[in-house]
C-alpha cells in the first residue's frame, strides 16, 4: 500500500483570508473547522446550500455570489476547490499554484496542493489522518482514535492529573440504562475515576469495565428512603474527595431530573470539594422514546411535565397540583409512580382528564427487560397491577401514549 507523502502541519489561519470556491455540500462540510480556526473566509459561488447561507447569515463567511475568476485568490493565504465543475477546479489549483498558495483540491486531490486531514478533537488535542486518498479509511482511524481517548483505553498523558475537574467531584449523569447512553464526557470522567459511588439505576455494565483498582461503592446498599442515606452518600463523596481522590458520582439519567444530584452539589461546595456536573439523558424522555412514544409531537401535544409520584395527590409533602395538571391536554410524564397509579389517575380523572386518555407504561427502559404497557387512563393501576408492571417505570399519560407507528398524523 503506497505510504501518504504528505507533510501532515497545523496551520494558523486566525484573521487570514481563505478563499473556498463552491457553495455545495462540500463547502458546508469544511466551513466549520475553517470558522472555528478563525479564518477571515471569502466563499465564492453563485448559490449555497441553506447550512452555507446560515454560516454567511450568521456573519461567520463572506459570500461572493457569483462564478469564480482569476484573481480572487489575490492575498489568499489557503484556498479550497469545491465546486461540482472540474474545470473550475482546476483553474482554481492553477491560480494557488503561480501564486505559492497552498490549495485543496475535492474533486481529485492528488492535482491539488495540500489534502485535509481527517480530524478529531479531545480536551484541547487535535488528531489528523492521512491515508493517501482513503478518506474512510482515514475517518474510521480518527473515530476509533478520539473514541479510545475519550474512554480512557488510550492514556492521555498529557493531560496533567490536576486539570479542571481532577481532583473533586463528578455528578454524571448515566443515561437511562443502555451503557451506550452515557454521554462522551460522562463516560471519559468514569475512566479516570479512583471512586465510583453509583446509584441502583446507574447503568451496571459501566462498572464491569473499570479498572480493578477503582473503588466502587454502592449507593444501592444504603437503604433506601433513610433520611440519613443522603447523608451517607454526601460524607463519602467529601471524603474520598478530601482524600485527593477523583471521584465519579455515578446517576440514572440525569443528575438534577428527581436525582437529588443538586443537593450533592450543596454539600460537596459547603465542604469546599469542587463539583463537574455532568448532564444525562433522563430516562423521563429517552425510556418513552426507545419504548415508541414520542413525548411531543406536532399537532399532538405542546407540553410534557415531568411529575414524581414520590408522594401520592394529597399529602402534605406534596408540591404537585393535580387539579391543574388534570386540566392539560398535552403530555405527563410520570415518573416513581407504579406503587400509587391508581392514586394519581383517580386524582387527574376527578379533575377533568378524560378516562380513555391513552397511558403507556415503559418499564426497564433502553435496557434488554425493557417492557412496553399500552392502557387508558380508567383502567390504568388495574390494568398495570395485572399486567404485572413493576418499577423502575416511565408513565406516560396523553395522546401521545396513543400513536403507534402505522398510525402517520
Ligand atoms: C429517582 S428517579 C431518577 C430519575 C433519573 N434522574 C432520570 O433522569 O431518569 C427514578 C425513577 O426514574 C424512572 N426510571 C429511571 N430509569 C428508568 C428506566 N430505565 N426505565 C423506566 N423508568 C426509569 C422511574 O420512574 C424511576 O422510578
Amino acid at each position: 500500500m503506497p505510504e501518504d507523502q504528505h507533510y501532515l502541519v497545523g496551520l494558523d489561519l486566525a484573521g487570514r483570508r481563505v478563499v473556498l470556491v463552491g457553495g455545495g455540500t462540500i463547502a458546508q462540510r469544511r466551513l466549520p473547522r475553517l470558522i472555528s480556526a478563525g479564518a477571515a473566509v471569502e466563499l465564492i459561488s453563485p448559490d449555497t446550500t441553506p447550512a452555507v447561507s446560515g454560516m454567511v447569515d450568521a456573519g461567520e463567511v463572506v459570500w461572493h455570489r457569483r462564478r469564480y475568476a482569476d484573481g480572487d485568490l489575490d492575498g489568499a493565504w489557503y484556498a479550497l476547490a469545491c465546486t461540482d465543475d472540474p474545470g473550475v477546479n482546476a483553474a482554481v489549483c492553477a491560480e494557488a499554484e503561480r501564486r505559492r498558495i497552498f490549495c485543496v483540491r475535492a474533486d481529485a486531490g492528488v492535482e491539488g496542493t495540500a489534502v485535509t486531514a481527517a480530524v478529531g478533537r479531545h480536551e484541547g488535542l487535535v488528531v489528523g489522518v492521512l491515508s493517501g486518498g482513503q478518506p474512510l479509511r482515514s475517518a474510521a482511524v480518527r473515530d476509533n482514535i478520539v473514541e479510545a481517548l475519550h474512554t480512557g483505553t488510550v492514556a492521555d498523558d498529557i493531560t496533567p492529573p490536576d486539570a479542571a475537574e481532577l481532583p473533586g467531584v463528578a455528578l454524571v449523569g448515566g443515561g437511562p440504562g443502555d451503557p451506550e447512553l452515557i454521554t462522551v464526557k460522562g463516560r471519559r470522567l468514569l475512566a479516570r475515576a479512583d471512586v465510583v459511588v453509583a446509584d441502583r439505576l446507574a447503568p451496571r455494565e459501566l462498572l464491569d469495565e473499570l479498572p480493578a483498582d477503582v473503588e466502587v461503592v454502592d449507593a444501592a446498599k444504603i437503604p433506601y428512603g433513610r433520611a440519613a442515606s443522603q447523608d451517607v452518600i454526601n460524607a463519602a463523596l467529601i471524603e474520598h474527595a478530601k482524600a485527593g481522590k477523583f471521584v465519579v458520582r455515578l446517576k440514572g439519567g440525569d443528575p438534577y431530573v428527581f436525582g437529588r444530584g443538586f443537593e450533592e452539589l450543596l454539600a460537596c461546595a459547603e465542604a469546599g470539594v469542587p463539583v463537574t456536573v455532568v448532564p444525562g439523558i433522563t430516562s423521563s424522555i429517552a425510556a418513552p422514546a426507545v419504548g415508541g412514544v414520542p413525548v411531543t409531537h406536532r399537532g399532538v401535544a405542546h407540553e410534557v411535565v415531568v411529575v414524581s409520584g414520590h408522594v401520592a395527590p394529597g399529602d402534605e409533602r406534596s408540591l404537585t397540583d393535580w387539579s391543574a395538571l388534570a386540566r392539560l391536554r398535552g403530555t405527563i410524564v410520570l415518573m416513581m409512580g407504579v406503587e400509587r397509579l391508581g392514586r394519581f389517575a383517580e386524582a387527574l380523572l376527578e379533575g377533568g382528564r378524560p378516562g380513555d386518555t391513552p397511558v403507556a407504561i415503559v418499564e426497564n427502559g433502553t435496557m434488554p427487560t425493557q417492557r412496553v404497557h399500552r392502557c387508558t387512563l380508567a383502567t390504568a393501576a388495574e390494568s398495570a397491577r395485572a399486567a404485572g408492571v413493576r418499577p423502575p417505570a416511565v408513565i406516560v399519560i396523553g395522546p401521545v401514549a396513543g400513536l403507534l407507528p402505522d398510525q402517520p398524523r
